[in-house]
């Protein structure tokens, strides 16, 4: 009796063990969502790189370019899409390596792991907008509801339709494009 018991309770810590490496990424994000915990690439964020980085639109989550690219961005800040982002070095080499250190290609987050699929051979655009994961995600909205769109003018401006994207969230359910709604494929 007493050895029957110490198989069960030997399978019983072993299941709980391996559960969590059997897991998929769907698996974990299905479980985190159930926990009301916003999915889509990792929640990160830090004070600095939201103060710096989330003024002119929103602080994109880290896990939405590859490293290389966002190295590019951080190296390039004084002519910024037209813009001047410019910061003092200490900053910058702060908010690079929080970037760099939760880029897609370090994360195992299944939407990462695409934005992180770029074309090295090109010359890798700055853009997550221009990332090929995007644009076969966008390709049939049209530019009517983006740039002809005074409330969305961009796809940069991920927030403007996905309206869990400041929680890195971009679930189809979490998605009204303003002046349309919901968008049905
Ligand atoms: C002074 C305003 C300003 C600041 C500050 C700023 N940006 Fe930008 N950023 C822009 C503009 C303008 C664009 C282009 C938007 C567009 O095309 O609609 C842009 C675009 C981007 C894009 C590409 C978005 C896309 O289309 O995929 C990334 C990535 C980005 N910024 C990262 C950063 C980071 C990282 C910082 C902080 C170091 C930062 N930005 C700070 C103005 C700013
Ligand atoms: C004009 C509105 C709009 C903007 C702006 C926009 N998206 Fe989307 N996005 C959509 C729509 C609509 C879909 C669903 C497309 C489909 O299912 O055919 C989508 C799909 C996605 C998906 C796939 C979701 C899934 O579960 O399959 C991701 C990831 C995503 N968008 C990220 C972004 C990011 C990051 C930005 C900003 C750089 C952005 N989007 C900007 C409308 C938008």
């Amino acid at each position: 009796m007493r050895s029957i018991l110490i198989v069960i309770g030997t399978l019983l810590v072993l299941a709980a063990v391996a559960m969590p490496l059997v897991w998929s990424d769907e698996d974990r994000e299905a479980w985190l969502e159930y926990g009301r915990v916003s999915t889509g690439v990792a929640l990160l964020s830090s004070p600095v790189y939201k103060e710096e980085c989330g003024s002119c639109h929103m602080a994109y989550p880290p896990g939405l370019l590859p490293t290389a690219t966002w190295q590019k961005i951080m190296s390039g800040l004084e002519n910024h899409f037209g813009d001047n982002a410019e910061l003092d070095n200490e900053t910058q080499t702060k908010i690079t390596e929080f970037l760099v250190s939760n880029s897609a290609n370090q994360s195992n987050y299944r939407r990462s792991r695409r934005f992180a699929a770029v074309d090295d051979k090109s010359e890798a655009s700055m853009r997550i907008s221009e990332t090929p994961y995007f644009i076969h995600e966008h390709d049939e909205i049209p530019s009517r509801l983006v740039t002809g769109n005074r409330e969305v003018t961009s796809f940069s401006n991920c927030n403007a339709c996905h309206r869990k994207a400041e929680q890195a969230s971009f679930r189809e359910r979490d998605i009204l494009i303003p002046g349309h709604g919901k968008w049905d494929d």
